[in-house]
């Protein structure tokens, strides 16, 4: 199954110090994934995360946040687990490749990063529910659900068969419902939450060969706007990301010939990259965004205007 968008985390034993961070994570942040992720052939190494101009590496904008991540072992996901724990966070990752979650976890806690992976499934509920459980357990809370798992099953409506609907719907619709579901009862206690999911160019402006995941993309933008009506008054916020086309495995999985005609249509002249979604995310989550609820952050080089 081609699970491009997979990735987990943990909490390492001892947290460095912010000076030790900036020192370990200013020259190695990038490592992290060098070393994980292209030791293991995956394809993220034009995925790093650079230190941004000036000061990233030593801010901590998300000291002791609790954040949780599915989908975190590769991709998007990936990156932005390696982006959130160099700011602080403690984060917990799930996905079914246990191995790359495992490299995951070795690579920020080198760096003096906390993360720690779960192995589960998202279109399973009671797997869903043990991640928030084993989160509560590790850190004592959650304050951040990043709903980033997701796959393909392209096809033309002539082929597209049912179980390849189902999966399409049940891990990229379904599986960001059984994690609002299992973390939302904790937010409302606490009077705060963040939660982040993944849309798609593709769930804005359709896709020929996908209608399973432009209906799951498009689900996720409604979902999305429906729920943060209910957060809002509760001091949760809930927003969405819709990329456009990303240097990752699931972008690679795409005929050449077709690839390259979608990149002649991106205005910006090139793939996107999936620091440049994690970034977006790391920006909803952030105080600076308390007031940002309901939106859909389309990041496509202008491909689609929405
Ligand atoms: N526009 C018009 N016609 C197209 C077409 C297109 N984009 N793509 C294929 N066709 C035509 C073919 O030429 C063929 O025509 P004929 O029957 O006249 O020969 C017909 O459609 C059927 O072609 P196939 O038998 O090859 O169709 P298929 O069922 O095997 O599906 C496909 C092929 C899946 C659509 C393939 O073309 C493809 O992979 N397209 C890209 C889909 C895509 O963009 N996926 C995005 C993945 S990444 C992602 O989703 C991340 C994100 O959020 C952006």
């Amino acid at each position: 199954m081609n699970e491009p968008n997979e990735a987990r985390a943990s909490p390492s034993a001892s947290r460095g110090s912010v000076s030790r961070r900036a020192a370990l994570i200013g020259s190695a942040g990038a490592a992290v994934v060098g070393i994980a992720g292209i030791a293991a052939g995956i394809g993220v190494g034009s995925h790093e995360v650079p230190p941004a101009p000036g000061t990233v590496s030593s801010r901590q904008r998300f000291a002791n946040k609790v954040v949780m991540i599915t989908g975190g072992t590769s991709g998007i996901g990936r990156v932005a687990a390696i982006a959130f724990a160099r700011e602080g966070a403690h984060v917990t990752l799930c996905g079914r490749r246990e191995a790359l979650g495992r490299e995951v976890e070795r690579g920020i806690g080198a760096t003096g990063g906390t993360a720690r992976y779960f192995r589960a499934d998202v279109r399973v509920e009671a797997d869903v529910q043990r991640f928030v459980e084993f989160t509560a357990s590790q850190f004592g809370r959650l304050d951040v659900a990043f709903n980033n798992a997701g796959i393909t099953r392209d096809g033309t409506m002539r082929k597209m068969s049912r179980v390849n609907w189902d999966q399409v719907l049940d891990t990229n619709l379904g599986g960001c419902f059984n994690m609002c579901k299992a973390a939302w009862e904790g937010m409302l206690a606490r009077g705060f939450g963040r939660v982040v999911n993944i849309g798609s160019i593709n769930g804005q402006a359709g896709q020929y060969g996908q209608v399973n995941y432009a209906a799951a993309k498009s689900g996720i933008h409604g979902f999305t706007k429906a729920l943060a009506q209910e957060g809002a008054p509760k001091g949760i916020t809930v927003n969405a990301i819709a990329p456009g086309y990303i240097d990752t495995d699931m972008v690679a999985a795409v005929p050449p010939e077709v690839l390259d005609k979608i990149k002649s249509r991106i205005p910006v002249g090139r793939l996107g990259k999936a620091d440049e979604i994690a970034r977006g995310v790391l920006f909803l989550v952030a105080d600076d965004a308390g007031f940002v609820t309901g939106s859909t952050m389309s990041i496509n080089g202008g491909q689609h205007m929405y």
